[in-house]
């Protein structure tokens, strides 16, 4: 690794990243603020992409393909499917699909197109590594897939959609199109997600209320697994 990015979809996804950095330098480009620091030796380049599969796709071209990074750790919130998954819990994705992408109307599967595949999957070191961390740390981590699209899903029939087709454990509006990029560039990816609501019709509410500390969980913890892969 010699540079690497770290993600967020909105601004309070990395704000509790980039507080635990000094000499932040900012770079403006494609409509989007690129913030570079170096730690402990290492250069990192922070983002968020705004929201939805379109910005995220974007953003994570950029730090790859403008910024020359070479790894890429997501950090952020999602919405619980899974039971097991309670408001401000962690869970890191092994693989994602898009739930939105749908030509099933010519016989594909749901979330294919051709050349493309229904799940696209992680690095499975940096996974590992992130499972050290979180025993070393005391975390309850759930591993699972996590399902991608531009909807803030918040309807019952959504969501029993989501979970029925894709057996998702959480959903989310950009894990797997930074996923997706990754995959074709050939970079290591990791997506965490921290639970802030649990898209149901409550969802909306939660979301507000527990953004902020749902995103400060997943950035403590992206930040554990940082300080590990520097040793
Ligand atoms: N991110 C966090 N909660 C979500 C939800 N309910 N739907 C889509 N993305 C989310």
């Amino acid at each position: 690794m010699t540079k690497l990015a770290i993600m967020g979809a909105m601004e309070e996804e990395i704000e509790p990243l980039l507080a635990h950095f000094d000499n932040v330098n900012k770079v403006d480009y494609a409509n989007n603020t690129y913030y570079e620091v170096n730690h402990n030796g290492l250069d990192i380049v922070i983002a968020y992409s705004k929201i939805g599969k379109v910005f995220a796709t974007l953003t994570a071209s950029t730090m790859i393909q403008k910024f020359g990074c070479d790894t890429l750790l997501f950090s952020g919130v999602a919405g619980g499917i899974n039971p097991d998954l309670k408001i401000g819990d962690l869970i890191i994705a092994d693989k994602l699909c898009q739930h939105d992408l749908d030509i099933t109307a010519f016989g594909h599967p749901a979330g294919f197109v051709p050349g493309g595949a229904v799940f696209v999957e992680t690095s499975k070191e940096l996974r590992e590594i992130a499972k050290v961390v979180a025993i070393e740390n005391n975390l309850k981590v759930i591993e699972g897939t996590i399902a991608t699209g531009d909807q803030f899903v918040y309807k019952a029939e959504q969501k029993n959609f989501i979970e029925s087709t894709f057996k998702a454990d959480a959903l989310e509006m950009e894990g797997a199109s930074v996923a997706v990029v990754c995959d074709a560039l050939n970079v290591p990816c990791f997506v965490l997600r921290a639970i802030s609501d649990t898209a149901d019709m409550d969802a909306g509410f939660d979301f507000d209320a527990f953004l902020k500390t749902s995103a400060v969980n997943s950035a403590n913890y992206l930040i554990k697994i940082l300080e590990k892969l520097q040793k």
